[in-house]
């Protein structure tokens, strides 16, 4: 082991993490194998196409496969010649909000057969986000029973959660700010730190990977929880009025104890990540006997910041029903179109509810969005389109399209000129001495 030399890489799952990691070792200059048990997500790699949109992906994976750094398979055996590899799999949330660990347990059999016909050391990551254990109780006894091996003498085990922002998670890879390994001895947290010391960032070994598990969720629960808090105070400041939220953010982020980051107020955090994990720590919390009552908060105001919207332009136009609303942006952040848990469902079941006639546009998520909106609603194959005689226009997603538009081109357009922005993407004052001008933490 003291001499194992990273020359191949295995990824397991090209999901999201996989997708993007295969692709940042490609470009390296690693030999990259990717395995995957879905046919169509193989072969969409192997010929230049991502199932996702995901800025400069497309292109770097053009790139790989011409270099011929870059392959994708069905088939685990092709994994037999890496000297490590990375479980990259979806760990979907249950509907209790735990996380299903079926495909990590499937991967792990997997990788543990072709892990028995090696002839070399092999190092198995973890990078699927799991709960605290699951590495070193659930990963390692599947990799040594399919293997017929053991960990510590053929093989060793680590985690190294993953830190990646959708939209710009080619460059986050590229350039993390820091990794975090937890691996089950030092020599196997050495040699993970050679190869993340390539890319950049600082490193931080910790005892084992369970911290490095812990780490992940904790990331992600404390951003989620400064999201909450900055949602619950633009609601109470909008109670008292003459308050600007975004001051109060900049305000206290100027405290370099807090930081200004994740401080947007707006309609609520969304997404792949946040409302799973933070469910995720909450039920693992629960299941150990823990009630944990920050952590509940968080999702509660999380749950009821989406109707808030619905909340200010009531009292902007009153009555709803039978009005035209126009609804900018779905995707639950700009520069993707993952619509999981977008804070727009929410909203538009709601409107549709209470019989309003909508109109929605987004630049790239009208697809996916399609298929998670259950009511009817119409959907414009351009932004004039959609705003084009509404009574009110919702901003719910922060494109940069969005932004660049001005009052008057809403007064032109719209019947009424009313905007109700989730997102503050407007100058206020500007707006607000212009036409009808909502924002979530400013009256
Ligand atoms: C998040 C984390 O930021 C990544 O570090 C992490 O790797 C990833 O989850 C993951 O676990 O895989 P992501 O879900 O892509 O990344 O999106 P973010 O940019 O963090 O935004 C999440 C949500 O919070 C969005 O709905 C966004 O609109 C909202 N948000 C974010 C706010 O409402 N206010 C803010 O100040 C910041």
């Amino acid at each position: 082991m003291n001499n194992i030399k990273i020359g191949k890489i295995g990824i397991i799952g090209l999901g999201y993490v996989g997708f993007i990691s295969a692709v940042g070792f490609a470009l390296k200059g690693y030999k990259v194998k990717c395995v995957d048990i879905l046919e169509n997500n193989v072969k969409m790699a192997n010929n230049g196409e991502v199932p996702f949109f995901e800025p400069n992906l497309r292109e770097n994976l053009g790139k790989v496969l011409e270099s011929k750094r870059f392959s994708a398979s069905k088939d685990y055996t092709i994994l037999k010649d890496t000297d490590i590899s990375f479980i990259c799999v979806g760990t979907p949330s249950l509907k209790t909000g735990e996380i299903d660990l079926k495909y990590i347990k499937s991967s792990a059999e997997n990788l543990g057969k072709v892990l028995g016909t090696m002839d070399h050391f092999h190092v198995a990551v973890v990078k699927s986000t799991v709960v605290p254990g699951t590495t070193e109780e659930v990963v390692l006894p599947i990799l040594e029973k399919f293997s017929g091996k053991k960990c510590g003498v053929d093989f060793s085990i680590a985690m190294t959660p993953e830190f990646l922002k959708e939209g710009d998670a080619m460059n986050d890879f590229l350039n993390p700010d820091r990794t975090v390994i937890g691996a089950s001895d030092q020599r196997t947290a050495n040699l993970l730190k050679n190869l993340f010391m390539q890319l950049g960032g600082k490193i931080l070994i910790v005892r084992n990977p369970r911290t490095a598990e812990m780490i992940k969720y904790a990331n992600n629960t404390f951003l989620a929880m400064k999201i909450s808090f900055i949602n619950e105070l633009a609601n109470i400041s909008r109670t008292i009025g003459g308050i600007d939220i975004n001051e109060v953010a900049q305000g206290i982020g100027l405290d370099q104890r807090i930081s200004g980051k994740f401080l947007k107020a707006g309609c609520g955090f969304g997404g792949s990540c946040f409302p799973k994990d933070v469910k995720a720590i909450k039920e693992f919390a629960k299941n150990r006997g823990y009630n944990p009552i920050l952590i509940n908060a968080i999702l509660d105001v999380n749950e009821k910041q989406p109707l808030i919207m619905i909340k200010i332009l009531k009292e902007a136009i009153g009555n709803l029903k039978g009005k035209k609303i126009a609804i900018l942006g779905l995707s639950f952040k700009p520069n993707t179109s993952d619509m999981r848990e977008a804070p727009s469902i929410k909203i538009i079941d709601q409107l549709v509810k209470e019989g309003v006639i909508l109109n929605a546009y987004d630049p790239v998520a009208i697809d996916e969005a399609k298929k998670l909106i259950k009511g009817t609603i119409n959907y414009s194959n351009s932004l004039l389109n959609c705003i084009k005689g509404a009574d009110a226009c919702l901003i719910i997603t922060e494109w940069d399209e969005f932004r660049e538009l001005t009052p008057d081109f809403f007064i032109k357009n719209m019947k009424e000129p009313i905007i109700i922005d989730g997102r503050k993407i407007y100058d206020f004052n500007l707006f607000s001495s212009k036409l009808k001008y909502y924002t979530i933490g400013q009256k």
